[in-house]
């Protein structure tokens, strides 16, 4: 399995000391955050991964040169998250099953998400999952939101009917958000080849698998653990507590 961990993003939210540190290779205890991530894909069973980085984060390539399956791709403008992952598509060429997509500033304690949603993948015949999380409902508009098929959810899991990118309150279809880990039919490359800009004038990663959904199955499905945004303080605080815990 190959996995592709987008870490290019500016880290605006974290200045001053992304000017220095990309948010990525913060430290989580004696590794950077990043590491952990890798580690999540290789347990998860990805022995190829690829680092979507941009020129000025090359302390990553630094750290991660001649660790083994890892390889590195460039984001040279920040199009969004949709654009990143669509620099990896030489990496993905003929890949037949689900590629992992794992976000360069979303931990998981507690459980390793993206192993969860291999094993949904397999029970349901390789196809595409998204790592979920519920979230408070007035705060449905800082994230994609999916809307599953009535009557679909079995435990944790459920068949996406859509998802609808930062809706307001009063709009989302549900209080299921998107939460960083995804596991998708490589199908979604020609989708983001030819994706316009969609929310913030970026690239969507939300539109291009929305595109999909007219072909492939898609799942959702809620991980056990919490997801640690790590891409500003005060998630970063609540990441070092989560993993002191753990
Ligand atoms: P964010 O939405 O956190 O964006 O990206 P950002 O640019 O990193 O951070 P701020 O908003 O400036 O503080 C979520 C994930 O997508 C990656 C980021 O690296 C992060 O892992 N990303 C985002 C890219 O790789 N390229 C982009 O153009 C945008």
């Amino acid at each position: 399995m190959k996995a592709i961990i987008p870490a290019a993003g500016l880290g605006t939210r974290f200045l001053p000391v992304t000017r220095a540190v990309p948010k990525e290779m913060l430290p989580i205890g004696a590794k950077p955050a990043l590491e952990l991530i890798v580690d999540e894909a290789r347990e998860a069973g990805a022995d190829e991964i690829e680092i979507v980085i941009s020129p000025g984060k090359e302390l990553v390539r630094r750290y991660f040169e001649g660790a083994k399956g890892v390889s590195f791709a460039y984001q040279r403008e920040q199009k969004g998250l949709g654009h990143a992952v669509l620099q990896a598509a030489e990496f993905v060429r003929d890949e037949k099953g689900p590629v992992l997509i794992l976000l360069g500033d979303a931990l998981v304690a507690g459980c390793n998400a993206a192993a969860e949603m291999v094993a949904v993948s397999r029970a349901r015949g390789g196809a595409s999952v998204i790592g979920c999380e519920r979230v408070p409902r007035e705060k449905t508009g800082r994230y994609g939101i999916l809307e599953p098929v009535d009557g679909t959810m079995d435990g944790r899991c459920f068949k996406v009917e859509t998802l609808v990118e930062k809706p307001r309150p009063e709009e989302a279809p549900s209080d299921i958000a998107v939460a960083g880990r995804y596991l998708l039919d490589p199908a979604v490359f020609r989708y983001l080849a030819d994706q316009t800009a969609g929310v913030g004038g970026e690239i969507q990663l939300t539109d291009a698998i929305r595109r999909m959904l007219a072909e492939r199955a898609l799942y959702g499905c809620i991980y056990p653990g919490r997801r640690q945004d790590i891409g500003n303080p005060d998630g970063y605080f609540k990441a070092l507590e989560a993993f002191r815990n753990a």
